[in-house]
């Protein structure tokens, strides 16, 4: 009767006398020691899975900070020879802060601003990936101000429509990320960087979409950019990000190491000697963590359905609320249990949009005080959280080899009035 199924946890999950262990240590030790609710990462499967993005498209591959930054993962990405993609003033500062080299980032962003340019360019980013013919316009300005002449990619949108929640689908024409292949606005785009002073133009970028499941998409959108790169003799061409991850019982994935073979095998058939690369995000980070909260409230509503309300919320994973997304849901204290009992997990937000997981599946003996948890939480939670209703932002901890390290802290009241003034 319907376990959790252990594909969607970490690559370290193991059960002892019925209790999660992830890293080598016990998921409800953590709970005691850090706190709920808190995001536990197993470092070694974030470590692993920057090694295979790096195997599957060589040194130039970037981690897609959006998905979950903090200083140890910037850290952790450059530690694994991966660049960096930023795509805000902010995601560039801190991977900075953590240390990671300027030649090392790649600086994204459909509404740059000059600031924000001028800091990556003063910084000495490797690629800035230019979206519109504004920021062609911003560059040339801060190219007569400063003589500095970054190396860039343009963003190309290749009119491929991902199969994916239409919040996240970038690639077909109507959207507001990059210069469209099919209005000629790629063309013209190509023509101007490639004669302007301000800038390098060293290749393309596209990226469809994030969820992805279908690689034979991604496929097909390498096979359009990798075109325009043949004909123009680009040096370099970039897939974007977009792998899918399963986050619940039915689905399954394809492995980075495939979504890379498919690539190649369409740059291959057009023709590409541009050297590859992409931006994953989702598929290093997502199942690489689980959240874990406590069980505050169960509320039996009969013939209607159980309510069962814990310590976070849509502050931590907003991700049910905008996308709809499902979740699985299980308590770390008995992983191999029968999921009998159908319940609604719910946060403490004052909101009934407040859903982490809409039909999920518990043992029966569930109870106020448990740990329960949701997996493959390990991208866009904490980096899309918030302090909705001044909710604590939860700790992030790493844990491997039966060691767990602090890497973000838990917020406390007075950081919730830090900049009142
Ligand atoms: N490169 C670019 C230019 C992107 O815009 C993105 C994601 C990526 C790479 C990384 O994509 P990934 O490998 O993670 O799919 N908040 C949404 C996802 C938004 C993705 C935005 N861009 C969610 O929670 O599903």
């Amino acid at each position: 009767m319907r376990p959790l199924p252990t594909h969607l946890l970490p690559d370290s999950a193991e059960v002892v006398d019925g209790v999660l262990h992830i890293g080598g240590c016990n998921v409800l030790d953590l709970a005691t020691e850090f706190g709920t609710p808190a995001f536990f990462y197993d470092e070694q499967h974030l470590r692993d899975r920057c090694r295979e993005a790096v195997a599957a498209f060589g040194p130039g591959v970037a981690y897609a900070t959006k998905a979950f930054l903090c200083a140890a993962m910037a850290k952790l990405a450059y530690e694994e020879g991966m660049h960096l993609d930023v795509a805000t003033g902010g995601e560039l500062h801190v991977a900075l802060a953590a240390g990671v080299p300027a030649d090392r980032l790649v600086l994204h962003g459909n509404n740059k601003s000059s600031a924000e340019l001028r800091m990556g360019i003063e910084a000495g980013v490797h690629r800035i990936v230019v979206d519109s013919f504004d920021e062609l316009d911003r560059l040339d300005q801060i190219h007569a101000e400063t003589g500095l002449t970054p190396k860039v990619l343009l963003r190309l949108t290749p009119g491929i429509k991902a199969e994916t929640h239409d919040y996240i689908s970038t690639g077909q024409d109507d959207s507001k990320f990059g210069f469209g292949v099919s209005s000629g606005a790629a063309e013209l785009a190509i023509d101007r960087a490639r004669s302007a002073v301000s800038v390098d133009l060293v290749g393309i970028h596209a990226h469809i979409g994030s969820q992805v499941f279908a690689v034979g998409s991604l496929g097909r959108a390498a096979g359009v950019i990798g075109e325009i790169a043949r004909s123009h003799e680009f040096e370099e061409l970039s897939v974007g990000g977009g792998l899918g991850v399963p986050y619940v019982e039915d689905e399954r994935a394809p492995t980075i190491s495939e979504w890379g073979r498919v690539v190649r095998e369409a740059c291959a058939e057009a023709g590409v000697s541009a050297r590859i690369t992409a931006e994953p995000g989702r598929s290093i980070a997502a199942a690489a963590a689980i959240t874990v909260y406590t069980v505050g409230t169960i509320k039996d509503l009969p013939g209607i359905r159980t309510y069962v309300a814990v310590d976070g919320g849509m502050s931590d994973n907003p991700r049910p609320v905008l996308y709809g997304s499902g979740y699985e849901t299980f308590l770390p204290r008995a992983v191999g249990a029968d999921r009998t009992k159908p319940v609604t997990v719910v946060g403490k937000h004052c909101e009934s949009g407040d859903l982490l997981v809409r039909d999920g599946l518990v043992p029966p003996d569930i109870a106020v005080g448990d740990v329960l948890a949701t997996p493959v939480t390990g991208a866009y939670g904490h980096s899309m959280g918030s302090n909705y209703n001044m909710v604590l932002r939860p700790p992030v901890v790493f844990v491997r080899d039966g060691e767990a390290r602090l890497v973000v802290r838990r917020q406390t009241f007075d950081d919730l009035s830090r900049f009142d003034t």
